[in-house]
Parts: structure tokens; C-alpha cells; sequence
């Protein structure tokens, strides 16, 4: 049998005929860059998110990178995420000119300690950078009050956790702004890059639009230095279409979840996601942990049965080599550090099976078993 790890292909199935009317509507009217379809996109995903704006740019790094500049983010300022997110984050960061700060993340759920995160605040700190990690939304009602006081800026990475809600409120529409990715495997996925940026602030929103399309929204009209970083009209159409069903595969990702926590009870030497049973985690990875000694192990046994998993991410973003100039030794994010070692991520798609699900807990049992024995 072969699992696929994720299902962007399958997305594409869905859609397929639809989008090929919208481009060849595009190619009739020659409209390639802007246009309708993307203004359409971008209200449609304001009022799914909950806020007054939406701004589609060219990939989620972008939306975190414009965010920050449009907060007015740079060199002197300091910026705090986790230590076991994705690169992007941190490197969105750093090209501001800004300090990041790292914290650890908490066990089992893996997300911004907060904790943490409120003590490295400094007179330097403009703005914290909660990863939704893995699609499971970190709790901001408290830490949003506390930072509003001190005019610290909240800037959601909602990258991997499009459709994901806690309380009723969806993420990216609850701290400054939210920071998406339409990477094509992402939960809403483009067939290409795309990035989008969710805010109520009008005035953040104005400047982004600026930013993101040469300093003006009116052409030729350069009010501030920009850049060139647009959502494409082809990925706005594909976005459109899928928004649609996102509610949908947000919970066929939960049922393949649940199954997963069924199949994989009870067999020894596997750790299991930490979540509440809400709709705040959308499981865009499914993170399981074993020792650091068998992880690779496993991973070659399931390849070898064509069960295709990943590690995301072998390592923490101050024990990369872009990163190494920051001041943290190994050691000082223990958490972040030892679940590098220990984490794997499992197929999780829209069109896995319960078979193929039991299937891979059977697999990881066979070698889990041996290697206790
Ligand atoms: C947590 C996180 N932040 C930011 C990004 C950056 O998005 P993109 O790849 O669209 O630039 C990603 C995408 O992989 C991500 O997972």
C-alpha cells in the first residue's frame, strides 16, 4: 500500500474543473495580475476570519514579514516567538532588523510557552509571534489583554491553522493580525505560493496594501518604499473555490485524528498529541514522539511499507546554522530541543482511510514491540 503524507493532488481533483473556467476567464480578459478574483478572494476570507481585512501577498513569509514592517518593526525592536517554529517566522523577523527572541515551547502540545514568552518581554519588545503550530491554536485570551497594555503587538502565525476557532473566535482574527500561508499543502492551499495577511485595523491594513505593491495602491502613486508582493489572481481563484469546503476538511483532518488516537492507544513507547476537544486544532500535521534512538528507524520501516512521514522540523531555530548568531547555547530550550529528536509527523490529508490509519498502527507497533523487547 502507499499513504500519501499529504493530499494536495487529491484538493486539485476537487476543483479542478471550476478553476480552469476562472483562469481561462482571466485569459479572455487578460486581467494576470490583480484584478476581481483576488479583491473576491480577499473579502470572502475577511468575513470567514472575522475581520474587517483581508490582504492576499505572495507567500506566508511575506505576510509575517509586511506585518511586522507595517507595525513599524526594525532594528532596535525586539520580537519574541518560539524556538520550534518554522524558519520563517524567525527569518521574518530578522530582515526587519529587529532582535528575535526564542522561548520553549510547552511539552506535549508543543506551543509558545506563554508564559515564558510574557517574561522575555523587554523595553524593546514590539510584538509576540504565537505559532499556531501544527494547526492547534494557541490560548491568547489572557495573553491579549496583558499585552494590549503594554502596547506590545500580537501578530498571529496562522500559517498552519487555517479554519481552526477556540471560542468562537477563528485564528488569525484575535491578537493585531493574522499571518497566513497558502502553500499548496497547508490546510487552505493555493497551487503555488500565496500568503495572506487578516486584520480589523484599517490603518495596519493600509499600510500593508502599500507595501505589498510598490509603497502605493494606486499605481505609479509611490507613497512609501515598497516591495512587490502580490496574491497571484490564479491562486485567489483556486483560493476561492476551496474556502468553501474548508469546514469540511478541517473536520475530516479531526475524524483522521481521532482515528489515529484509537488505532495508536495503548501501544508502548509512543507519545500522542495533547489537544482540547474543541475545534481549536485543525491538525495540519499529526505529531507523534518516540525515543530519539528508534525515530529514524521507524520512519525507514513505514518508507519501506510506502508510509510516507516527515520531521517537522529536525531542528530548532537556534541550532540552525542562519540562525546560530542569536545567544542561545545548545541546551537552552530543553523542550524544543529534545522533541527535535523525538517527533514524527504522520500522513494526515483529507483522504486517509481508517484502514490505511490502522494499517500505520500496526506498522509502528511491529517496530515500537521490537525494539522493547
Ligand atoms: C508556521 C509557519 N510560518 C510561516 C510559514 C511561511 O509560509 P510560506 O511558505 O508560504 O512562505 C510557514 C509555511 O511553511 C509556516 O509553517
Amino acid at each position: 500500500m502507499g499513504v500519501l503524507f499529504s493530499s494536495p493532488q487529491v484538493e486539485f481533483e476537487i476543483i479542478r474543473d471550476k478553476w480552469l473556467e476562472g483562469v481561462a476567464e482571466l485569459g479572455r480578459k487578460g486581467v494576470f495580475v490583480g484584478g476581481t478574483s483576488v479583491t473576491s478572494f480577499e473579502s470572502k476570507f475577511a468575513q470567514y476570519i472575522g475581520t474587517g481585512q483581508a490582504i492576499g501577498v505572495g507567500n506566508g513569509t511575506d505576510a509575517l514579514y509586511l506585518t511586522l514592517k507595517g507595525l513599524g518593526i526594525g532594528p532596535g525592536d525586539e520580537v519574541i516567538t518560539a524556538a520550534n517554529t518554522f524558519i520563517a517566522t524567525v527569518e521574518a523577523i530578522h530582515h526587519t532588523g529587529a532582535m528575535p527572541v526564542l522561548v520553549d515551547c510547552e511539552p506535549d502540545t508543543y506551543l509558545l510557552n506563554v508564559e515564558q514568552a510574557k517574561a522575555a518581554v523587554t523595553t524593546r519588545t514590539k510584538a509576540i509571534i504565537p505559532v499556531h503550530l501544527y494547526g492547534q491554536m494557541v490560548d491568547l485570551s489572557e495573553l491579549t489583554v496583558w499585552a494590549e497594555k503594554r502596547n506590545i503587538a500580537i501578530v498571529e502565525d496562522s500559517a498552519q491553522a487555517a479554519g481552526a476557532r477556540m471560542n468562537g473566535q477563528m485564528a488569525g482574527s484575535i491578537g493585531t493580525a493574522g499571518c497566513f500561508s497558502y502553500y499548496p499543502d497547508k490546510n487552505l492551499g493555493a497551487l503555488g505560493d500565496g500568503g495572506g495577511i487578516t486584520t480589523s485595523s484599517n490603518s495596519l491594513a493600509s499600510v500593508i496594501k502599500k507595501l505589498r505593491n510598490h509603497g502605493g495602491e494606486v499605481r505609479y502613486q509611490h507613497e512609501i518604499p515598497g516591495f512587490n508582493s502580490r496574491l497571484d489572481p490564479m491562486q485567489a481563484i483556486a483560493l476561492e473555490l476551496k474556502l468553501a469546503y474548508l469546514d469540511s476538511w478541517s473536520a475530516k483532518r479531526r475524524e483522521a485524528a481521532s482515528m489515529y488516537e484509537h488505532h495508536l492507544h495503548g501501544i508502548g513507547g509512543i507519545v500522542l498529541p495533547k489537544h482540547r476537544n474543541d475545534e481549536s486544532h485543525v491538525f495540519h500535521l499529526y505529531i507523534v514522539r518516540v525515543e530519539s534512538e528508534v525515530r529514524d528507524k521507524l520512519r525507514k520501516q513505514l518508507q519501506k511499507k510506502g508510509i510516507l512521514t516527515a520531521v517537522h522540523y529536525p531542528k530548532p531555530v537556534h541550532r540552525t546554522a542562519a540562525f546560530s548568531y542569536l545567544p542561545y547555547d545548545e541546551g537552552t530550550f530543553q523542550n524544543a530541543e529534545k522533541y527535535a529528536e523525538e517527533i514524527i509527523s504522520l500522513p494526515m490529508n483529507i483522504s486517509v482511510t481508517e484502514e490505511q490509519i490502522g494499517q500505520i498502527a500496526q506498522e509502528i507497533q511491529a517496530v515500537l514491540g521490537k525494539v522493547q523487547v
